[in-house]
């Protein structure tokens, strides 16, 4: 049997993942092992291997066939816009993508000026303003940290994901305007949709009864 291989974005989300899997049988008692430097998870018997990658990148392991199946943020699928199926949504990572600032930039998104809007998630902040809001901005790309900028007058606003709020808190900042709710989703190459059907539907529909039976 062909391995079916999985993608999984590092950190909260892989962990909440695998334990998803486990729940379904699929063993993989190495993943659990915090001393290991391996790179791929196998459970041998079910046909199926593991491996963590930067969550930016999943979507490309994806649309290449590299991964037939990839768990990652819908940040991720929508700022980096690879071509491949998204099938579920395993609702865990719950959060929303905001326009975010200082109350007192609320005057100017109002009046629609030229602002300077820093975030990690430049595709996602340009499509917002250019074509929902048909507002001309100013995007300045970071890799992080993004609730630095306007604090220190890089920007006016920031686009960035907010999930308990409490970094927008402790430094002054508030929600101005909320873009999309974000999730962890499943997405599928596109090939392998077609050649792995019956195994990946199968998954899909335990993966959703599962979920069904925990909300
Ligand atoms: C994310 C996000 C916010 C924070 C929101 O940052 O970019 O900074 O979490 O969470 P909260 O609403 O619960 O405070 P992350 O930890 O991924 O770090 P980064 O911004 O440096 O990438």
């Amino acid at each position: 049997m062909r391995y079916l291989t999985f993608a999984l974005a590092k950190g909260r989300l892989a962990g909440k993942t695998m334990d998803m899997l486990r729940q379904l049988g699929v063993s993989c008692q190495e993943f659990y092992d915090p001393d290991t430097r391996r790179l791929i998870f196998t459970d041998e018997e079910k046909g199926m291997r593991f491996f963590l990658a930067k969550a930016c990148d999943v979507p490309t392991y994806v649309e290449y066939g590299a991964a037939d199946i990839g768990v990652v943020g819908r940040d991720t699928i929508l700022e980096e816009r690879r071509r491949l199926y998204e099938v579920l949504d395993l609702e865990i990572g719950k959060c929303r993508m905001c326009v975010c600032g200082p109350e007192s930039s609320r005057e100017l998104l109002r009046h629609r000026q030229l602002i300077r809007v820093a975030t990690k998630y430049p595709v996602i902040a340009k499509d917002y303003f250019y074509n929902h809001r048909q507002q001309t901005v100013e995007i300045i790309k970071l890799g992080g940290s993004v609730e630095l900028a306007p604090l220190v007058g890089l920007s006016e606003v920031i686009v960035d994901i907010v999930e308990t709020g409490t970094t927008l808190r402790e430094n002054g900042l508030t929600v101005l305007e909320e873009i999309c709710p974000l999730s962890a989703r499943m997405v599928v190459n596109q090939v392998s949709m077609k050649m792995e059907n019956e195994r990946i539907k199968t998954l899909i529909g335990q993966l959703r009864e599962l979920i069904r039976q925990q909300t």
